[in-house]
């Protein structure tokens, strides 16, 4: 990982109980192939890898931090960083761009105050930019975790930033 990688990742990193990945780690450690499943499993209990859990797995593993590291970032499932209760995702595949998912998109951004693959710092709402999701027939299409939205219009952007967030964060 790069310099400037880690330090970002640490500098949004709260503190974690290594005894979760413990958990997951005692339940493949004498399985070959084990790391991709300790992964998996370790994002399952924290949403995300923490850097500090990574350099756990490495030291119960006994594999370089660097493998470890390499497959996080190879790999788009893997998330470094928390991600939000809500993932918030727009479609922008050719469908919904000329539908005008771009405007969707900023409007999203300027409500939300985030980026894209951004999470707000109340870690309610992570913003991700996708390719076609596979219905281009209610282009322009937006998601929060598994709920779709059709048709999608720059004005129920701040209907469904409302629902969710009457949402529980549990
Ligand atoms: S282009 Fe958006 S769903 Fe296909």
């Amino acid at each position: 990982m790069s310099d400037a990688v880690a330090q970002q990742v640490e500098e949004q990193e709260p503190e974690v109980d290594l005894s979760l990945a413990d958990k997951v780690i005692d339940k493949y450690i004498d399985l070959p192939g084990n790391l991709m499943p300790v992964l998996q499993g370790v994002q399952d209990e924290y949403g995300y890898v923490p850097r500090k859990v990574a350099d756990h797995i490495a030291e119960r593993l006994n594999v370089y931090p660097s493998q470890i590291y390499g497959v996080l970032t190879f790999y788009a499932q893997f998330h470094l960083k928390p991600r939000g209760r809500f993932i918030i995702r727009v479609c922008v595949g050719t469908a919904c761009h000329v539908s005008g998912a771009p405007r969707i998109v900023e409007t999203f951004f300027d409500k939300l105050h985030i980026g894209h693959a951004e999470t707000t710092p109340d870690l309610r709402f992570t913003f991700e930019k996708v390719a076609c999701l596979g219905a281009c027939g209610m282009a322009p299409l937006a998601m929060v975790n598994d709920d779709t939205f059709g048709k999608m219009t720059v004005q129920r952007v701040d209907e469904i930033i409302a629902e969710y967030n009457q949402r529980p964060m549990k």
